[in-house]
């Protein structure tokens, strides 16, 4: 059976795909056109998507032979899950083996604005630094800090350990209402999906709740938070710094407003991107697929209503 993978993966799972299929993968450095994709869905029994393709209804209707799309990630906002469902297709994701290494970025980030080191880096390589000073670049040692955890899953736990193991203090939304979280923290940090709910989750009102000097981290989905209150409440010292591995839009285009300020930090959506952890999210998404295609149920679907309506 055809599969139609978006991107080549970490690792060699696509081997152990393409012993029993017919593995096409997109091998550029950018995803693949939409056309494109439509394309090959279009004649795919299966697809592998990344964050970065959307699979919407319209996709769908012209993939009369699709029977599984895995992602190869954990959200999976970018698929129409309610349209697959009803046209009786199989949605994969790649949960748990992310669930560390997205923490502990996040924790890279929190450690990176609570003593400023990309901020100081910056100025270094700016040409702005001239002489050591007493006050220069004062950070928080990390006993003082207290960290809100917006979203209590299993990444946000992980993170809750780190941080709590050096000394911080954590408070998260599984005990403490969302407003009680932001009015206490000094960093906030995001670990929600993205769906209707989370949309715009941290706006204005979200902003003003905060602590002076507080900081926000995230690397759930760009879209939680409002970019132009976020960029209001910089500019406006009701924030002191954010760190973000995802953002709205994403990418970010080079003259973004957000992309030219010493008090942000931006990555390219690499949470998840260690070798362990990108090889064992291409096993995942391939587990998917064959399971899938040998009529058996996948073992991580977000849409396990789809076996239902089959029996
Ligand atoms: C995910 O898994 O949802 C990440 O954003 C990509 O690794």
């Amino acid at each position: 059976m055809k599969v139609f993978v978006t991107r080549p993966l970490v690792g060699d799972a696509l081997e152990r795909l393409a012993a029993h299929h017919d593995v096409h993968v997109w091998d550029h450095p950018l995803p693949p056109p939409r056309d494109v994709l439509l394309e090959e869905a279009a004649t795919a029994d299966a697809l592998i998507v990344t964050v970065s393709d959307r699979v919407d209804d319209v996709l769908l209707a012209t993939a009369a032979r699709l029977t599984a799309v895995s992602t190869y990630a954990v959200g999976f906002e970018n698929i129409d899950v309610r349209a697959a469902t009803s046209r009786r297709i199989a949605v994969g994701n790649t949960p748990d083996v992310l669930t560390d290494a997205t923490a502990q970025f996040a924790l890279a980030l929190t450690l990176d604005m609570v003593r400023r080191v990309n901020e100081s880096a910056r100025h270094v390589r700016a040409g702005r630094w001239d002489t050591w000073q007493p006050s220069g670049y004062l950070g928080r040692v990390f006993g003082d800090v207290t960290v809100g955890i917006i979203g209590w899953g299993k990444i946000g736990r992980a993170y809750g350990a780190l941080v709590e193991a050096l000394g911080m203090t954590v408070l998260h939304t599984g005990s403490h209402s969302f407003d009680q979280v932001l009015e206490r923290a000094d960093v906030v940090s995001l670990h929600v999906p993205l769906t209707e709910g989370t949309r715009s989750l941290i706006d204005s009102r979200a902003f003003s709740l905060l602590r002076p000097g507080a900081f926000i981290v995230n690397t759930s989905r760009g879209q939680v938070v409002d970019t132009p209150a976020l960029l209001d409440a910089l500019d406006h010292g009701t924030l002191a710094g954010a760190a973000l591995d995802v953002t709205d839009p994403e990418p970010l285009p080079p003259d973004h407003p957000l992309l030219g300020r010493d008090d942000v930090l931006v990555t390219p959506h690499i949470a998840s991107a260690t070798d362990r952890s990108r090889a064992a999210m291409a096993d995942r998404a391939v587990d998917n697929i064959l399971k899938a295609l040998a009529g058996l149920p996948m073992e991580h679907c977000v849409n396990p209503d789809v076996y239902r309506a089959r029996d």
